[in-house]
């Protein structure tokens, strides 16, 4: 995708020390080799994020965040990978080369479409000074200059063209129309999208404007317009408020998901910070993992009425593939006719907080959707029920959570638990970190959690020693070895073979994105014990002798079954009684 020579991408990851960089946004303290912090990407009280300076990447044991220097800009400051780069390298006083492609256009097409984001923005507010009747509306609506402020409030006036003409010096009209600001009929002239409009920005995780939502100021048709998918905006993924919750309180431990623009505001309003919305969408998968890496506890607001849940079964289905233990998942249903604006104004922001206390979770919400759907009282709507939650709670993560609903389910369902779980079938496959319970990390738990094969041994080593894999000698017989993850050993091998200073940052940056690269990072976990790092390389030794064991026992069955059917050429004949000599018995 991107055109940055991998060559500068090494030698950026060999120049950036990871723990300044952390360190310049978490507050790190050292242990021993490594430096630990509450994780930033959840919620948490006891330390268990690590940043390992030597392979200059981190690792979080609570929510499996983990990373390179890259990667974390990319998570943390929510960058795109180019921009990631682009940073890393203006602080290390480098400058970014492009091979021939389309990459450098993609990142300046991005920074120019977030430009006029933001000059639209600076435009909306600026013309609430002119609209008074724009003012009143927020006033009637019971907002303050502080909560506009906040959030950056706005007004677009009935006018035609009224942002185009701002912004026509700055911007092109391809651009605005890019941007989802203007808008034509065919191939009428462009013409602003948002007219007559409260105007609602709506911003990214490092509080850059991405779209926005308007309001029309009188009655009418659509009530709210938003931004259309654009390169910088997508429904699927952005939240509104969320960078403004994360503002105000640094540690968060709760997010109420409510439906609307308004519902945000007036919360916030009643000093209910934490709220936040979809823009006008169901709630996804993405959502849902944007938000876990933010707080441990959601509470979704639906209405009461048989619409709200409907929707609020819909974010539970959702919900449920991502319950991995320690995340908290609440509904709250609204009396009917009721929503979050209206009630914190009805009730006041204890009212909404007593309600939130009550909120129902989503074991119950599960439990009582799948009594409420199917007649528990006879065998064949029992079986029904069980074949239903067994599609809900298949792609659950393993955990306690899941195994006490499995429970209640088997119950249910007039089944034993062993029959529930047998009925499951197989998960889907699973590129989640490690579901279990994060264990308090120990150094001597923490660091073993796959068994260790001779493959996932010599990786190991070779991440944590990148240098060992210069004099290895003939590693040819490996590429012919049959045994799992082997082929990413040999390019582990050769990449570094071809690259004799890479570090074990870089070697991993060669896998972002990929099944390879997750496992690769899991790997990279592995130290040796302080004690034992003189024995590294007699480690890394013993598991190549181990593989070369299990090839020549392969090769020699080869040619053994070849030679029982054909006869073996000069060249494998030779072969097979080198390799009979040193077979060991
Ligand atoms: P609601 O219709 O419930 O409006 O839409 P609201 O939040 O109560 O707003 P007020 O109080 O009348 O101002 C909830 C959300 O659904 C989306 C918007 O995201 C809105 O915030 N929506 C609604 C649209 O996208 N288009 C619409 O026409 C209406
Ligand atoms: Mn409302």
């Amino acid at each position: 995708m991107s055109r940055i020579p991998q060559t500068f991408i090494d030698e950026l990851l060999a120049r950036t020390d990871i723990v300044e960089l952390v360190g310049s946004r978490v507050t790190l303290k050292k242990q021993g080799r490594e430096y630990t912090a509450c994780c930033p990407f959840h919620a948490e009280k006891t330390p268990s994020f690590y940043v390992t300076p030597q392979k200059q990447f981190y690792h979080c044991f609570g929510c499996g965040a983990h990373g390179t220097a890259i990667s974390f800009l990319m998570e943390y400051d929510n960058m795109e990978f180019v921009e990631a780069v682009e940073e890393l390298a203006r602080r290390a006083g480098m400058d970014v080369p492009r091979e021939s492609g389309p990459g450098r256009r993609d990142s300046e097409d991005f920074q120019r479409l977030i430009a006029a984001q933001e000059a639209a923005a600076a435009h909306f507010t600026d013309n609430l000074r002119h609209h008074p009747e724009a003012v009143d509306y927020l006033k009637q609506r019971g907002l303050t200059g502080e909560i506009a402020r906040d959030y950056r409030l706005g007004f677009a006036p009935n006018v035609r063209d009224d942002l185009l003409r701002t912004l026509s010096g700055e911007f092109e009209e391809q651009e605005l129309l890019s941007a989802g600001l203007a808008t034509r009929r065919d191939s009428g002239p462009p013409y602003d999208r948002f007219r007559g409009r409260i105007m609602f920005p709506i911003r990214d995780s490092r509080g850059r404007v991405v779209g926005f939502g308007g309001r029309l100021l009188g009655p009418g048709d659509p009530k709210y317009l938003n931004t259309p998918e654009t390169p910088v905006f997508h429904k699927g993924q952005h939240l509104y408020g969320l960078y403004e919750a994360r503002k105000a309180s640094p540690r968060l431990e709760e997010l109420l998901v409510v439906e609307g623009y308004m519902d945000v505001i007036a919360l916030a309003q009643f000093g209910l910070r934490n709220a936040v919305a979809t823009l006008g969408t169901a709630t996804t998968r993405d959502h849902l993992e944007r938000l876990f890496r933010v707080v441990p506890h959601l509470v979704f607001c639906f209405d009461g009425d048989r619409a709200g849940r409907e929707a609020a079964w819909r974010a539970l289905e959702q919900t449920l593939p991502v319950m991995r233990d320690g995340r908290q998942v609440r509904f709250l249903f609204l009396p009917e006719g009721e929503d979050p604006d209206t009630l914190v104004r009805r009730e006041g922001p204890e009212g909404l907080q007593a309600r939130m206390r009550q909120a129902r979770p989503l074991s119950d919400v599960l439990i009582d959707g799948l009594r409420q759907r199917h007649d528990a009282g006879t065998r064949e709507g029992r079986a029904a029920l069980g074949a239903q939650a067994a599609r809900l709670i298949r792609d659950m993560p393993e955990g306690l959570l899941r195994a006490q609903i499995i429970n209640e389910l088997a119950q249910l369902a007039s089944v034993s638990t062993d029959q529930f779980e047998r009925g499951l079938g197989p998960r889907a496959p699973d590129d989640t970190p490690a579901p279990s319970p994060p264990p308090r990390p120990s150094p001597a738990t923490r660091r073993q959690r796959l068994e260790i094969t001779p493959v996932r041994l010599a990786l190991s080593v070779l991440l944590d020693q990148p240098t060992l894999a210069q004099d290895l000698g003939d590693m040819h017989w490996l590429e012919h070895l049959n045994t799992p993850g082997v082929k990413v050993l040999v390019q582990v091998l050769e990449t570094l073979r071809q690259n004799p200073h890479l570090t074990t940052a870089g070697l991993l940056e060669r896998w972002r994105d990929s099944e390879t690269g997750r496992h690769l990072l899991k790997l990279a976990q592995w130290q040796p014990p302080p004690s034992q790092e003189e024995a590294v390389p007699k480690l890394l030794q013993d598991a190549l002798g181990r593989l070369r064991q299990q090839y020549i026992q392969q090769r020699t069955e080869a040619l053994l079954a070849k030679a029982s059917r054909a006869a073996l050429s000069d060249d494998e004949k030779a072969e097979l009684k080198t390799l009979l000599i040193r077979k060991p018995q």
